[in-house]
């Protein structure tokens, strides 16, 4: 069942989301060579703490962290660790911040120092492919318009578009339908209405799709050892197009 939300709920969402992105904007500054993710990690916790709001990644479904913390090869779902960053390397940081009970997901990958030219073209193309996906969330399309709008763009660029993962509804809690995968056949899938919020957050590898799961059951990463990149936004539909509940200002 896709629960559809208020305009209050939206406003409420949007108060989450905004404060996520300047969470987020506050990341884009500390990254660089020498940084840790740990340090990231703490940051995050105590800025949430220090607004009012919580991490709502911690203790779901017995994930211990405020972020996911994915670097190079890693997909998603990396812990945040005390080995610091290197010059060349990608890190996605994704959490869920839970503000007055009311929730927004964004995960935003960070180049630190100077990457090769590959890999700065995957963060572009990564970043631009979630953007085409917004576009296609309008009233009356369907969720594979979104899905198939993802995978022709980054396909076209000569990249791949990770399966194992996908999108989802937001409300309650952090996983609701509709699921939304960055792939698939356009004029397929629910039709998309106002009130609807979900995410839309591919995650885009330079070589094949295919990824492995880590011994901890948690971080997924690229089977071919190849880069992958992620950039996720919450948004809620209107009739007069999506908003984007995390947009960085
Ligand atoms: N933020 C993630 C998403 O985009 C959810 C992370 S799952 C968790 O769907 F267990 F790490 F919290
Ligand atoms: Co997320």
């Amino acid at each position: 069942m896709i629960v559809l939300k208020s305009p209050r709920e939206i406003e409420m969402m949007q108060k989450a989301g905004e404060l996520l992105a300047s969470v987020h904007k506050e990341i884009a500054k500390m990254i660089k060579p020498g940084i840790t993710t740990w340090e990231i990690e703490k940051f995050v916790d105590a800025y949430l703490e220090k607004h009012g709001a919580t991490a709502e990644q911690k203790g779901y479904k017995g994930y211990e962290y405020a972020t996911c913390a994915s670097i190079n090869d890693e997909i998603c779902h990396g812990f945040p660790r005390k080995e610091p960053l290197k010059e060349g390397d990608i890190v996605t940081i994704d959490m869920v911040v839970n503000l007055n009970g009311a929730l927004a997901d964004s995960a935003w990958s960070y180049a630190v120092g100077k990457v090769s030219d590959e890999t700065a073209k995957l963060l572009e193309v990564t970043k631009e492919a979630l953007y085409k996906g917004i576009e296609q969330a309008q009233v009356g399309n369907r969720i594979g318009d979104i899905g198939h709008a993802i995978q022709t763009y980054v396909e076209g660029e000569g990249f791949s578009v990770v399966r194992d993962f996908i999108g989802h509804g937001i409300g309650a809690s952090i996983h609701e339908k509709p699921d939304v995968p960055h792939y698939g056949l356009p004029g397929k899938g629910a039709r998309i209405k106002e009130g609807m919020v979900f995410t839309i957050e591919p995650m885009v590898n330079i070589g094949e799709f295919y990824m492995k799961m880590d011994d901890n059951g948690w971080t997924a990463r690229t089977v071919d050892g190849t880069y992958s990149a992620q950039y996720e936004h919450t948004i809620a539909i209107t009739k007069d197009g999506p908003i984007i509940l995390t947009e960085q200002k």
